[in-house]
């Protein structure tokens, strides 16, 4: 009997029983979260047996398709290894919901088993849940099996539940002895997963439903779900012991030996591959696509695990996607989803195992050189979170070339290599919120005013956030000293950058910031060892501070020069002293214009050409004020305070680090004038090195201009003026000459129109494209009457992507989902309405593989 044959007689046989014949669902569960894929023939019925749903009849039976690989129950690593593993099988299973129970459900499957595939009682065993003397009774007593063949099993194996919660129950197996020539035990002994007993058939008892809780209730009615795997059962009935010399698998093996060129069938890798093309082909068909999570990655991980075990077969090329035609010829009968949407499939593999060939030399060759290396006969944790860190080996996959080559696989050192690295993720953003991070730092004495290098001694050490007595090369964290020169982040000024430095000891601070009155350096121990108590040379980047404190004073001119221009109601807003530059928020109504702009810039130069001096005095804030110092609305202020002064210019409270003499900033140049809210604005500007570097590049940036157009710089807004016009003019010449384009060409087009499930539809590549394509696309519509239009139009890397449906069939078609569909497979997005939409695509390798697409498209809309 062929497999065919083989499940249509299941089928028949309980059809004649009073079952009605249902259909395989997909192998992706509609509406069930709580599971990857359909697993079993009773999912598609899970909601029947919980009592939430009814269908026309009490009784089914069914051949659907499964997977078993990433979920509760996974076969994947087993596959290629043992003779009955599988990731996608077919379950033949007949089912009762509420009807029939126990005395029924046995009977039929001995009568199938011994009567209609006549198997010889005698090689058949029969295994029952261990408290089961019920069906212990049906068995020996009704049916008269031999107390020699028949075991009471616990739980492990005779208890069945589809997934953590659900429908679950008791259960029956029913076993075939291949006998003594294959190795193995008797069910419930210890070798029993040999591959000489094996189960074909599993008759659920169905009686209750897990909650999450692990708490059984009782199903309202007692339910039979049985299940039997046709590749098993083709195995016994074709005289083979090993599922992969069955018809369902031979010529698979085939086409991928003829492709590796390999004489010996029996090779696991031509198993891997033809069990994994049947997994991959219907996931496809059922709508997974390759991706980092979920049921894309499950695929993802079949896949490369099938293109691995191709290289190992020595296939250099990608292969995967040229079994689908041999599968569907196995298989596309039964299954018409196969044919239909069999490009697709093709196409996906394909572009998935260019991908993974691109990454897995280097992987390998990372791997037989680690294995050159070592004699352990464990790959190492580190080697296996590289290898699915930098090359996209997922888990299994190393595994299973562990396995191959006689090696274990350090999961706990990988497992720590994934903490550490989220670890890393978290510090990293940790380190970001350090200005929260730290309480009772103690107190700093700042002598940064003065001097940029002092000696301080480490009060207070953290890593990660917390107190520690001790920091180790490498590491990073933050240092309280008990007096620095590094002044740290406030008033808008930055932190100061530099070195910590002892003896053999070097840390450097990338960031300073304030914690309480403690100073925080924040940085990395380069070299040596740091300890609470030690004491350091403490090192301002002198450059850095230089820039920052030339910006500072900056800052202060220019909140004077906005005054003394726009008036006294120009209050500071905020502000950013870095090294870089300066920002300046402050309040005015409206834009400054541009001499006003060019006053106030020319007016802080004045006051840099003389050279003032800057002074700073503590004195009371009263005082303070009194002497006309500007104070910040909302600042807090202690009894004494600072001021710093710019000859008579500019009087402001402030505890930052300045010039000596204003003549020290060299140069202001604002660089950008902008209203940041309503009745806010921002000025950014330059000073000294880089305010000159500003001018110079503008000045280059002016002659190379000139020089392109050949004309004297004096001549560049001109002649811009003139080009800028001429360039529109050209513009709508060109959008009138593409209207008239599109209309000619729109005509010649319809000779590509096809007809796909009934559907006359335009998918093709046009030259130019831009704003006529819509023309065009509306154009086809009104030609062809009813049908679809896909126009795809590749300008340098980018591909533009317009169609159109007919209102008449936007209720089956959506030109939406065609462009996102498409704009997919060239990388792109886009969407819009079911008559028309468009979208971006950046592939344009890939148009002929999206428009071929669009067949399978149309063909799967029109019977969905
Ligand atoms: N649902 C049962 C199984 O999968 C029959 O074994």
């Amino acid at each position: 009997m062929r497999s065919a044959q083989l499940r249509a007689s299941f089928l028949e046989f309980f059809r004649d029983r009073g079952h009605t014949v249902v259909p395989s669902a997909p192998l992706v569960p509609g509406n069930d979260p709580t599971l990857l894929f359909t697993n079993a023939g009773m999912v598609p019925f899970k909601e029947v047996f919980l009592g939430g749903e009814e269908r026309g009849y009490q009784r089914a039976v069914s051949s659907q398709r499964c997977v078993r690989a990433g979920g509760k129950h996974n076969d994947l690593e087993n596959v290629g290894y043992t003779a009955r593993h599988h990731t996608f099988f077919e379950m033949l299973g007949n089912f009762s919901f509420g009807d029939y129970f126990k005395r029924e459900a046995i009977e039929h499957a001995w009568r199938y088993l011994t009567e209609v595939i006549t198997l010889p009682p005698e090689r058949l065993w029969v295994t029952v849940y261990e408290e089961d003397d019920e069906a212990e009774r049906i068995w020996l007593e009704e049916i008269g099996v031999d107390p020699q063949r028949f075991r009471r099993i616990g739980a492990h194996d005779n208890f069945w539940s589809m997934g953590d919660t659900g429908p679950c129950g008791p259960c029956s197996e029913i076993f075939y002895d291949h006998g003594p020539g294959v190795a193995g035990g008797p069910p419930g002994s210890p070798d029993q997963d040999g591959d000489r007993y094996i189960e074909v058939w599993n008759l659920v008892f169905m009686q209750y439903d897990r909650d999450v809780e692990g708490q059984l209730t009782p199903l309202p009615r007692p339910s039979i779900d049985t299940g039997m795997g046709l590749e098993r059962l083709a195995a016994v009935v074709q005289g083979v012991h090993d599922n992969y010399e069955t018809d369902l698998f031979v010529p698979l093996i085939d086409a991928a030996g003829e492709i590796a060129g390999v004489a010996d069938r029996r090779s696991a890798s031509l198993k891997v591959v033809a069990d994994h093309i049947r997994a991959c082909s219907f996931l496809i068909a059922d709508g997974v696509l390759p991706a980092t999570e979920g049921r894309g990655y499950v695929l993802r991980r079949i896949i490369r695990r099938a293109v691995r075990h191709g290289y190992q077969l020595g296939i250099d090329q990608p292969f995967f996607y040229r079994l689908v035609q041999p599968l569907e010829a196995v298989m596309g009968e039964a299954y018409p989803e196969l044919p239909r949407r069999r490009e697709f499939i093709e196409k996906i593999l394909h572009q998935e195992e260019r991908r993974f060939r691109e990454t897995l030399e280097d992987g390998l060759e990372l791997l037989d050189d680690y294995l050159s290396r070592t004699d352990r006969d464990c790959i190492d944790g580190e080697v296996v979170f590289k290898l699915y860190d930098t090359h996209g080996f997922p888990v299994d996959l190393t595994a299973d070339i562990a396995r191959e080559r006689q090696l274990q696989v350090d999961y706990a050192g990988f497992e720590a290599r994934m903490a550490e690295q989220r670890e890393r993720a978290r510090a990293a953003s940790r380190f970001g919120s350090a200005r929260e991070a730290v309480v009772d730092a103690g107190e700093s004495r700042f002598t940064g005013y003065e001097t940029l290098a002092d000696q301080g001694q480490i009060i207070s050490l953290y890593r990660d956030g917390t107190s520690v007595q001790r920091l180790s090369a490498g590491e990073e964290g933050m240092i309280v000293l008990d007096q620095t020169p590094f002044y740290a982040e406030s008033g808008g000024q930055v932190g100061d950058r530099g070195e910590l430095l002892a003896a053999g000891v070097r840390f450097v601070v990338t960031d300073t910031l304030k914690q309480g009155e403690a100073h925080g350096h924040l940085g990395r121990l380069e070299q040596g060892e740091l300890s609470v108590g030690d004491v350091v040379s403490a090192q301002v980047d002198e450059q850095l501070r230089a820039a920052t404190v030339r910006n500072h004073s900056a800052t202060h001119l220019l909140h004077a020069a906005l005054r003394e221009s726009l008036g006294e109601h120009v209050q500071q807003k905020g502000s950013l002293v870095a090294p870089e530059r300066l920002r300046f928020d402050y309040s005015h109504y409206e834009a400054p214009d541009e001499a006003t702009l060019q006053t106030i810039e020319r007016r802080v130069n004045e006051q840099i050409q003389a050279n003032l001096p800057a002074e700073a005095e503590q004195m009371g804030f009263d005082e303070a004020l009194d002497a006309g110092a500007v104070a910040l609305f909302g600042e807090k202020y202690g009894d004494t305070v600072r001021v710093i002064s710019l000859g008579g210019y500019s009087c402001e409270l402030c505890g930052g680090t300045h010039v000596r003499r204003s003549g020290d900033i060299g140069l202001f140049k604002i660089v950008h004038e902008t209203g940041i809210a309503g009745g806010v604005r921002r000025i950014e500007a330059v000073t000294g090195a880089r305010a000159v570097a500003w001018a110079q590049q503008l000045d280059a940036q002016q002659r190379r201009l000139a020089q392109t157009l050949r004309i004297s710089p004096e001549n560049l807004e001109h002649k811009v003026a003139q080009l800028s016009e001429r360039a529109r003019e050209q513009e709508k010449e060109i959008e009138r000459l593409k209207q008239k384009l599109a209309t000619q060409t729109g005509r010649s087009l319809l000779d590509e129109v096809r007809e796909i499930a009934g559907v006359r539809v335009l998918a093709t590549a046009v030259e130019g494209g831009g704003k006529g394509l819509r023309d065009t696309v509306d154009q086809l519509k009104n030609q062809i009457g009813s049908g679809i239009v896909l126009l795809l139009a590749t300008q340098g890397e980018k591909v533009q992507i317009v169609a159109g449906v007919t209102k008449d069939l936007t209720d089956r078609f959506s030109a939406g989902t065609l462009v996102n569909y498409v704009a997919e497979q060239l990388g792109g997005r886009g969407g819009g309405r079911a008559d028309f939409a468009q979208a971006g695509g950046r592939n344009p390798q890939a148009v002929p593989d999206a428009l071929e697409s669009v067949a399978a498209w149309v063909a799967e809309q029109a019977t969905d």
